[in-house]
């Protein structure tokens, strides 16, 4: 497939579009050996051999990540008064990187990062039930009956109630519980809704599971590469692998 190798430049990390231009400009990038002198050149991504500054730019068509999203970030790529899952990544990070779904600002936890986009379309899709685990810490006391309405699927005000949840009660001290929550669904602010609709709230929320892929120990505000094996099952779970 053919691309313009500023786009290219910009999609391996080298810089904003503006930026390779100057270095194409510069004469600091070569095609197949030859300086580069336009942007607008095309460049076939997995024949053609680009080098900035002499060193040669591998490219990969899809790059994943695991990101910890901590509490004040937004899980966007752009905005003009919180830190972005962006500002996570390192400064050589490709251009076309988006986090799959969101998390509420003041949530927590595992947040899928990627430039693939029929995997996080698969994931986010309605349809496909994609199972995420929360775990929270929710002012009130949570028991059986909470279980049971969970299981059932409770009315959170939209037009039919949420599809079935496993709701489990990890301890309560003090009135404040905490349990995971397993939904397949994504709805906007879902989990505290659904709290909210059994009368508590929720003072603490981290995703700790989408699919087959867990958060683990990754420390908060730190991003990892997903290895082939993570690839392949977060593909399985949602449906997309043969
Ligand atoms: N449910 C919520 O209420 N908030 C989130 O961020 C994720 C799920």
């Amino acid at each position: 497939m053919a691309l313009r190798l500023d786009k290219y430049l910009t999609e391996l990390g080298a810089g904003t579009r503006s930026e390779v231009k100057k270095q194409i400009k510069a004469g600091l990038v070569t095609v197949n050996g030859a300086v580069a002198k336009k942007p607008e050149q095309k460049v076939d991504e997995t024949g053609d051999e680009v080098c900035l500054r002499g060193e040669r730019l591998r490219y990969t068509a899809f790059e994943y990540y695991l990101f910890h999203k901590p509490a004040g970030c937004v899980s966007a790529t752009q905005d003009n008064m919180h830190r972005t899952v962006m500002d996570y990544l390192s400064d050589t990070a490709r251009g076309d990187l988006f986090p799959v779904g969101r998390l509420d600002l003041d949530t927590e936890g595992l947040l899928l990062i990627t430039n693939d986009g029929a995997l996080a379309h698969a994931l986010l899709s309605p349809s496909r039930h994609v199972a995420k685990t929360y775990y929270a810490r929710v002012q009130g006391v949570v028991d059986e009956t909470d279980v049971n309405f969970f299981k059932n699927g409770v009315d959170i005000g939209e037009e039919k109630p949420a599809r079935p949840a496993d709701l489990v009660i990890l301890g309560c001290k003090e009135d404040v519980s905490e349990i995971t929550l397993t939904i397949t669904e994504g709805k906007f602010h879902q989990v505290r809704r659904m709290m909210a609709s059994r009368g508590m709230t929720v003072a603490y929320l981290e995703r700790r599971q989408e699919g087959a892929l867990t958060l683990g120990n990754l420390p908060r505000g730190c991003v990892r590469e997903l290895n082939a094996r993570e690839i392949r099952e977060l593909e399985e779970s949602a449906g997309l692998a043969e």
